[in-house]
């Protein structure tokens, strides 16, 4: 077995999120490692319930205040999305006056994808994200290979491209037949399928999902609900656009990501790094792999917005902070220059800083306040945003 690939960031993360608050809950889709991360924080004082054994189970439905209220230390609780009715016993224990434990939730569901659960969580709970493997944990020499295979455990580390691939599209097979039933969804696997690589070839681009409804021949409705469930199992994003009224009109359609370039290669049936490098959408999944980065690593999933005027000027990802708007650009490019559309962000914007992100190794001044930045100085820049 390999070594497991260290994660810091996040295990310090949730180690702080347990101080915050006695129900911390660590989501992220299928596979990315959840489990694995919650197996590091845990002791010899420490419960594990995996909800998907019968067992643990059948403890829970027939008595979970009893089974649970009398524990101490650390109790985890494992695929929580398939016993949503446990949320409101966790909501009394975690008002209780002491707290004789802590709850760790780990899901692939977001709250909003299954019925009750925001409501039952809200205020009570602290939310830690996980992704994929991000570059700081692969390490900087492993970029192309993250890249290219995606950031799951299993795809990243397996030991051959081909190993690699079947391992996504296995991934997608299982997310499409049983994964989504799990959810509490039923629809035809292979709507959805059709309906995911559509998105794969508009990554990047702008959401419209009444369009892509009629073109899959689905309503509006269905479209809009697929989209729900993909970005609820944290398989796809949907970045929604800033407004601002700088006397422009802007673009109001929200631009849509598939979250892991493996999984994007692996919809467009890219077996290879040559294939991927040969493939025109080329820069786009970069963009995407160097957006998702900036995202986690900047911790900025309430407050990424993309920015973009009729005219044609654009911002990639803009990230407002207490007031203090950074910009983003990403660059598939060795070396990358300013451009038009940047200057007119940085001046309608009045962005403190616009960071381009790129490919190359070198952080440098492109401009007053515009820096070239490689995908690994990431990190130290969230610091001072
Ligand atoms: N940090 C890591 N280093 C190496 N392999 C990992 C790591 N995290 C997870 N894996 C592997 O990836 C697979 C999925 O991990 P798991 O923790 O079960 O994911 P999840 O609970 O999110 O579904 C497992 O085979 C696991 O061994
Ligand atoms: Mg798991």
């Amino acid at each position: 077995m390999n070594a497991l690939v260290q994660r810091p960031r996040v295990l310090e993360a949730v180690r702080q999120a347990l101080k915050r608050s006695p129900v911390v809950a660590l989501l992220g889709p299928r596979q990315c490692g959840k489990t694995t991360l919650a197996h590091q924080l845990t002791g010899a004082d420490s419960h594990f319930f995996d909800l998907e054994s019968t067992l643990d189970r059948q403890a829970l439905s027939l008595a979970a205040e009893r089974t649970l209220a009398p524990l101490r230390g650390m109790v985890v609780l494992d695929e929580v999305q398939t016993m949503p009715q446990l949320l409101p016993v966790l909501r009394v224990l975690a008002d209780r006056r002491e707290t004789p434990a802590r709850f760790l939730l780990l899901g692939s569901a977001s709250p909003d994808l299954i019925r009750g659960a925001a409501e039952s969580l809200a205020g009570r709970v602290a939310f830690v994200q996980l992704g994929g493997f991000d570059v700081t944990e692969t390490g900087a020499d492993s970029a192309d290979q993250l890249w290219e295979r995606g950031g799951f455990p299993r795809s990243f580390l397996a030991p051959n491209d081909a190993g690699s691939y079947a391992w996504r599209q296995d991934f997608i097979e299982t997310f499409l037949s049983r994964d989504t039933a799990r959810f509490g969804i039923a629809l035809p696997p292979e709507g959805l399928r059709r309906f995911w690589t559509m998105l794969a070839h508009l990554h990047g681009g702008s959401l419209n999902a009444a369009e892509l409804g009629r073109a899959l021949d689905l309503d509006q409705k269905t479209a809009s609900r697929y989209v729900d469930i993909l970005c609820g199992a944290f398989l796809v994003r949907r970045l929604p656009p800033w407004f601002e009224n700088t006397g422009k009109r802007l673009v109001k359609a929200h631009k849509i990501y598939l979250r892991d370039t493996g999984l994007l290669h692996a919809l467009l049936g890219l077996r290879t790094p040559m294939e991927v490098r040969s493939h025109p959408r080329l820069g786009a999944s970069w963009e995407g792999f160097a957006l998702e980065h900036a995202i986690n690593l900047c911790n900025a999933e309430r407050d990424a917005y993309f920015w973009g005027t009729h005219g044609g000027a654009e911002l990639d990802l803009l990230i407002n902070r207490g007031g203090a708007k950074i910009g983003f650009e990403f660059k598939f490019s060795e070396l990358p220059t300013t451009t038009k559309s940047m200057r007119v962000a940085m001046t309608d914007l009045k962005l403190k800083r616009l960071f381009v992100v790129y490919p190359g190794t070198r952080r440098f001044e492109l401009d007053d306040d515009i820096i070239a930045l490689p995908l690994t100085g990431l990190l130290a820049e969230s610091a001072s945003l």
